[in-house]
């Protein structure tokens, strides 16, 4: 896809960071803008600014990890407009803290967002890109830490590593379709998500906290910054969309895999 003018987009987790960057940069390319949030307030507030700019914008109080949601969510989008064309699956929480602090809560809390998310909203939007048959492009924000362990992010990884495994296999099942498929990677995005914990309910079992993010993020790029990257990834139908070089580090556990192949008998 290579012109996002008049074209319509979906944006999950639109209210605040990441999301609300590739928002920003997908209305100064011309492009409409559906802002599905948990956050009511912050989605009507993320739209006002995209409106400022001249854009089209529907909030839509979205909780991603319900069917039902999801679904008005799509109902939303296609009775303002009239097709789909984009949709960056972004929504995601946080947790984190040492491994044997983990809770089933908050093993639950990070992949049913995560996740269950990202499936819920993958698997609605492709089929109705599919029912469209006019192309498409759907972009699955997983991070860096899909491609490295992380102790101290436990639920965390375990839900990049599977959004990973879904976003790369969407691509595989749609590309006869026509829609492209990229997963965004990022490295530190100085985000709201160190604030992510406040989105559980009262009553779970906290081992973890969102808290323990900030001095991971504190001093990384500006969400504003990674919007322009995510529409040159939809341009190119990039499979990955990088946003830092991670690729040492990376590269060591690709090696490590390797070398175990090199055992098979
Ligand atoms: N910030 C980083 O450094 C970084 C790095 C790699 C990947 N990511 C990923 O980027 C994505 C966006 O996170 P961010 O850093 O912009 O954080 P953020 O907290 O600023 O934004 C996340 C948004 O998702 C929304 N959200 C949370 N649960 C939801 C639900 N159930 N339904 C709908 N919306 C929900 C929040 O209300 C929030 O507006 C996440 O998937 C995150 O894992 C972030």
């Amino acid at each position: 896809m290579d012109e996002f003018k008049a074209k319509t987009a979906v944006v999950t987790g639109g209210a605040s960071g990441i999301g609300r960057g590739i928002s920003h940069a997908l209305a100064e390319a011309g492009a409409h803008v559906v802002v599905a949030d948990v956050d009511a307030d912050g989605a009507e507030k993320a739209c006002d600014e995209l409106r400022s700019k001249g854009a089209r914008a529907l909030a839509v109080r979205t909780d991603v990890t319900s069917p039902e949601s999801v679904a008005n969510l799509v109902a939303a989008a296609c009775a303002e407009f009239d097709n789909v064309d984009i949709v960056c699956n972004n929504a995601g929480v946080y947790l984190g803290g040492p491994m044997r602090d983990v809770t089933l809560d908050d093993w639950r809390f990070v992949l049913s967002v995560n996740l269950d998310g990202l499936f819920l909203v993958g698997q609605a939007f492709a089929a109705l890109l599919r029912k469209q048959a006019r192309g498409g492009h759907i972009v699955n924000t997983a991070s860096v830490g899909a491609f490295l362990p992380a102790p101290t992010g436990l639920a965390y990884a375990a839900s990049k590593y599977g959004a990973l495994a879904y976003s790369e296999s969407l691509r595989i099942d749609l590309a006869p379709e026509g829609i492209g498929v990229s997963t965004l990677c990022p490295g530190p995005i100085r985000t709201n998500l160190s604030d992510s914990e406040k989105l559980r309910s009262e009553d779970q079992h906290a081992g973890g906290s969102s808290k323990v993010l900030w001095d991971m993020i504190s001093e990384g790029w500006d969400p504003l910054e990674i919007g322009p990257v995510v529409l040159e990834g939809i341009r190119n139908n990039a499979p990955y969309i990088f946003t830092h070089d991670f690729s040492e580090t990376v590269g060591e556990r690709f090696d490590s895999i390797m070398t175990a192949f090199g055992h098979v008998r």
